[in-house]
């Protein structure tokens, strides 16, 4: 009998499984991912097909780029550059084998039973095992926890082939640069895959069913970034939505609507990235009591419990941002919870990052959400060509944003597109946690010459203090 049994081994279910099992309980791991070679491996999407292969392509590409064409301002001349994808390719495997090896040796430190195959959830807390030769076991535990994650959406007008039409997996796989490809959603992995085959010398379009480009972001960030991608190279069609497309032997065939009107492209390559579904099929037998809400998702409470008192469920298989760091938190909230601590997450303050050079990042409330909740603010704002550093490194495009509640200082956003977006939201969401205000940041010392300067700006400028540039009359 366990104390604790996770069904999943991402970011959510790890963390759960090594946090349960570091607070004295009997824990196990059941994930039923194999690698190319058939070894069994944890770390989910975000270890095998997601943050990190995607992460280390986006470092590949971005120093092929500057090696191609950034370092000249520099006065350096660097002659002939070539690509080698195949060795780019093996440095992103080698980083995930390095990562997935990591989580077998903590769970084996932190005494954590790995189970390779596949779990599902029976009544009366009873886990049935089917292992990878397809012989089933029941083992019992007094706690479940779900994180079985989530899978690319599959539209009817574009079928994965895995050939020509791809899903994020196969968008890190391509093992030569197409010199077209086309991206169905303008969404983060569009954004962020898209970036990498550009970089590398694809002609890349992106088509994205909505009006508006990134809806979730603030307007103004995301009204700047898309003037930048454009100038980028990235050819970005809004408010273009797919309808049919026919794989053909060296290329894929298009159609979709532009405003009421049928048009047609045709690309080496097609990557399918319209958003992800929760793993919820076969999850659960019928009377294990546990319910989907209205989006599909496992419905749980604000602690990740499921109507079933000793079931949980974490990560992108319940409702919130797909995002690896919530998957973590959650997973740590419910291990303290189980093990009788107090234990809860904020969600107001999940950062977002999308990858892109330059970064966007972002985190608490935008503008439109604080007109909407009728909330007055102020805005503080420092554009990076005003930053020392930003223009010693050649990297002065975009701005930091801070929103602050007009009345009592509170900061309750941050905005950033530019170097180092993710980290200057990380600084900004630290001090949030601990419920500052604008002057607070402004009455610290930064580091000069830092980017991270521009957040100590923006937030001089949300009370008209700001140094290096005009502030409001
Ligand atoms: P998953 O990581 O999906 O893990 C679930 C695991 O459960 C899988 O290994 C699966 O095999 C296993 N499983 C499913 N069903 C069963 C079963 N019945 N029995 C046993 N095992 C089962 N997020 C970020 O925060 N930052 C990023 O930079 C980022 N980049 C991404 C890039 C790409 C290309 C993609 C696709 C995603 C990216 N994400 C990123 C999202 C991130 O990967 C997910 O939010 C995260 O992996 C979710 O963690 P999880 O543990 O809930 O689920
Ligand atoms: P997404 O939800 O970010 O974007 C999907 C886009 O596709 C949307 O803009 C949507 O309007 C568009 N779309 C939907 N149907 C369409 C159609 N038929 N034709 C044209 N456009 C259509 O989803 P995405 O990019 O697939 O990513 C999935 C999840 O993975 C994200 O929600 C994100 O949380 C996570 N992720 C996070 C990353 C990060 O944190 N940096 C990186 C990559 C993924």
């Amino acid at each position: 009998m366990f104390d604790v049994v996770v069904i999943g081994g991402g970011p959510a279910g790890y963390v759960a499984a090594i946090k349960s099992a570091q607070l004295g309980l009997k824990t196990a791991c059941i994930e039923e991912y194999v690698d190319n070679k058939n070894k069994p491996t944890f770390g989910g999407t975000c270890l095998n097909v997601g943050c990190i292969p995607s992460k280390a392509l986006l470092d590949s590409s971005h120093r092929y780029q500057e090696a191609t064409s950034h370092l000249k301002i520099h006065g350096i001349e660097v002659g002939s550059v070539d690509l080698d994808i195949p060795a780019m390719m093996k440095r992103k495997d080698d980083i995930v084998t390095k990562l997935t090896g990591g989580i077998s040796g903590l769970f084996a430190a932190n005494k954590v039973t790995p189970i390779a195959g596949r779990g599902k959830v029976l009544a009366n807390s009873k886990v049935e095992v089917t292992d990878l030769d397809g012989k089933k076991e029941v083992i019992e535990s007094k706690n479940i926890i779900i994180a079985t994650g989530s899978s690319p959406i599959e539209i009817g007008s574009a079928i994965f082939n895995n050939t020509n039409i791809l899903d994020s997996t196969g968008a890190l796989e391509i093992d030569k640069v197409p010199e077209t490809l086309g991206v169905i959603g303008a969404g983060v992995i569009g954004l962020e895959l898209g970036s990498v085959w550009a970089r590398l010398g694809s002609k890349v379009t992106i088509i994205e069913a909505m009006d508006n480009f990134l809806f979730m972001a603030d307007k103004e960030i995301a009204k700047e970034t898309l003037k930048d991608f454009k100038k980028q190279g990235l050819d970005i069609k809004l408010g273009c939505k797919l309808t049919s497309s026919k794989s053909l032997k060296n290329s894929v065939k298009i159609t979709y609507e532009n405003n009421g009107s049928s048009e047609n492209m045709e690309f080496e390559k097609l990557i399918v990235a319209v958003g992800r579904k929760p793993n919820t099929k076969d999850v659960f037998s019928e009377d294990a009591g546990i319910s989907l809400d209205e989006k599909g998702f496992i419905s749980v409470d604000q602690n990740c419990q499921t109507s079933i008192k000793n079931i949980w469920a974490i990560g992108d298989v319940v409702r919130g941002p797909m995002l690896a760091h919530k998957g973590s938190e959650e997973g740590i909230m419910v291990a303290e919870r189980i093990a009788g601590k107090h234990a809860e997450m904020n969600y107001e303050l999940v950062p977002s990052v999308i990858y892109t050079h330059p970064e966007i990042a972002w985190v608490g409330k935008n503008e439109e959400e604080l007109k909407n909740d009728n909330i007055e603010y102020k805005v503080g704002k420092f554009p990076f060509a005003a930053s020392g550093r930003a223009l010693a490194v050649d990297q002065s495009v975009g701005f930091v944003k801070l929103i602050t509640d007009a009345k009592t200082d509170t900061i309750l956003g941050v905005h950033v597109f530019g170097p180092s977006a993710a980290e200057i939201v990380q600084q900004a969401l630290i001090s949030m946690e601990f419920g500052a205000s604008a002057e607070d940041l402004g009455l610290t010392i930064f580091s000069h010459p830092t980017v991270s300067e521009a957040l100590h700006e923006a937030a001089l400028s949300a009370n008209n203090q700001a140094i290096h540039i005009g502030n409001k009359k």
